[in-house]
């Protein structure tokens, strides 16, 4: 059963996961776990399906509601497909009394979307996230792994524009 789990993953992740196992004490291998889980995921296209997060505790010896915890707790993490593009907005206290509302507004006007939706064809997804450290360029939102600071309304626009 779990060596059928383990397949799931890819020889390309596995050997990925293998490089963060290494860097820890090899009884301690479960400390690999969010790198793992950040590898199942961008192997599936941006999100883990249940079967993908069996995997990776299969592989990492873990139980399986230790690695669901970790996959639910943290917002990195996705748990139902998502668009192209994932915004991951921060509406934590800096953002937030520097405007992320508007962030958030705009974002949710020029997408046709709500916080935890994915437009219809698939090229955005728009999240709300707590702090994500940089709060001194507050608002802020991260757009495929990249953050964008300082947002103002034409800022946005912008960025959305430079995407494909
Ligand atoms: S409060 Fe938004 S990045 Fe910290």
């Amino acid at each position: 059963m779990s060596e059928k789990m383990i397949e799931l993953l890819s020889g390309e992740s596995r050997a990925d996961i293998d490089r963060w196992i290494a860097k820890y004490p090899p009884e301690q291998k479960q400390s690999a776990v969010m790198a793992a889980l950040r590898i199942a995921q961008e192997q599936n296209g941006g999100w883990l399906t249940e079967e993908l997060i069996q995997a990776v505790a299969a592989y990492l010896a873990m139980e399986v509601m230790a690695v669901y915890e970790v996959a639910s707790f943290y917002s990195m993490y996705e748990l139902k497909p998502v668009g192209k593009h994932k915004i991951s907005v921060c509406t934590n206290i800096s953002c937030m009394l520097c405007g992320s509302d508007q962030v958030v507004e705009h974002l949710q006007q020029r997408l046709g979307i709500k916080l935890g939706e994915t437009t219809a064809d698939n090229r955005f997804t728009l999240k709300e996230v707590e702090c994500l450290g940089a709060c001194v360029n507050a608002p802020m939102f991260e757009l495929n792994k990249n953050y964008y600071e300082n947002l103002t309304p034409e800022a946005i626009d912008a960025i959305l524009d430079g995407l494909d």
